[in-house]
């Protein structure tokens, strides 16, 4: 008897990012600059004979209790990630609905550095190659929608386009995503307070406020607007300490608007007392990550060093120019 053919397992990894400029505002139409960064997503999809969908994951569970984490469910983690695989499979005509998902996430989740966005690109990959179909990014990034916002509430995008396209990238809506030209990634040291928190929380607030505070939200819309264009042309001509300075006015709007949190407060303080050029939170804050501009790698390992110190945690990271990639077949 022929031994029966085993279906192929396809793996796909998406890389995790950091927001240099914009985050919340861009939820309220200012662009954001955002870079992807080599902490990855890694999901393995192969076709079952059961008709289900199944889905397991290992993910960096470090739970602190900030009276949010109580209560965390698998079921509720997984839900996203099943929603992953079925937006795929209800895009794919004509293939049984069986699939089995395993997924690896090295991403801290709830640390403002896209987890979610991840994990579900990778999944949206890995099935689709598994049905023989390799989708584009500009596909992959609008079926990362459905997820996202299951989890975030009302994503902008900006996490699901970095992970996808890679590299740094200027975002202001699903239409307009640019991809920014640069030959060395900026020095940036990213460091978790260890708090984590809910992005879609987050987000509804800084919403809500904005509606009862039209006119101020305006202006703070207008002038990120200008922080992000400037951030970027920075950026673009190696101009750090510009860059630096414009993240800095950007931390001063967020906390304007109460997302940051003091831990982000001390440790943005410290890295700046130790010659970072420029400090913010990145993502939607209230805990999880904040990053520094370095002059370089010498200055960005003393203020790791600071920042241990006072009990954040230093991420290794540089720039991954490729977003969503499929590995391999096996
Ligand atoms: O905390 P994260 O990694 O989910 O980043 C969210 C970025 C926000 O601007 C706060 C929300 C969004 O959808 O753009």
């Amino acid at each position: 008897m022929k031994p029966k053919k085993m279906d192929p397992t396809i793996s796909a990894r998406a890389p995790a990012k950091v927001i240099l400029t914009g985050e919340h505002f861009v939820v309220l139409g200012a662009p954001a600059l955002a870079m992807a960064v080599n902490l990855y997503s890694t999901a393995h999809a192969s076709r079952n004979e059961t008709g289900k969908v199944e889905v397991e994951a290992t993910l960096p569970l470090r739970l602190v209790d900030s009276g949010e984490s109580r209560g965390v469910k698998s079921e509720e983690l997984l839900k996203p990630l099943r929603m992953a695989a079925e937006v795929v499979l209800d895009r794919v005509h004509g293939n049984t609905r069986g699939v089995h998902v395993q997924v690896e996430c090295n991403i801290p989740i709830g640390a403002g550095l896209g987890s979610s966005a991840s994990t579900s690109v990778a999944i949206i990959a890995a099935v689709a190659k598994s049905r023989g179909v390799q989708l584009g990014k500009k596909e992959i990034f609008g079926l990362a929608y459905k997820p996202e916002t299951l989890i975030h509430n009302k994503p902008s995008g900006v996490d699901q386009a970095t992970t996808t396209y890679g590299g740094v990238i200027q975002y202001k809506s699903p239409g307009k995503v640019e991809s920014i030209k640069i030959d060395q990634g900026p020095c940036i040291l990213v460091c978790d307070t260890g708090l984590h928190r809910s992005t879609g929380r987050l987000v509804g607030a800084v919403v809500k406020r904005s509606k009862t505070r039209e006119a101020i939200y305006r202006d703070h819309v207008d002038e990120v607007a200008r922080i992000t264009k400037s951030a970027r042309r920075a950026l673009e001509g190696g101009r750090d300490e510009e860059l630096g300075e414009l993240m800095n006015r950007n931390q001063e709007l967020l906390q304007k608007i109460g997302v940051s949190h003091p831990m982000l407060e001390r440790l943005i303080k410290a890295s700046m007392e130790s010659g970072a050029l420029g400090a913010k939170l990145t993502g939607a804050g209230g805990g999880g990550c904040m990053i520094a501009l370095c002059r370089g790698d010498e200055s960005k390992q003393r203020i790791a060093r600071r920042l241990r110190r006072m009990g954040g945690t230093v991420y290794k990271t540089s720039l991954a120019r490729s977003g969503v990639e499929v590995l391999r077949d096996s």
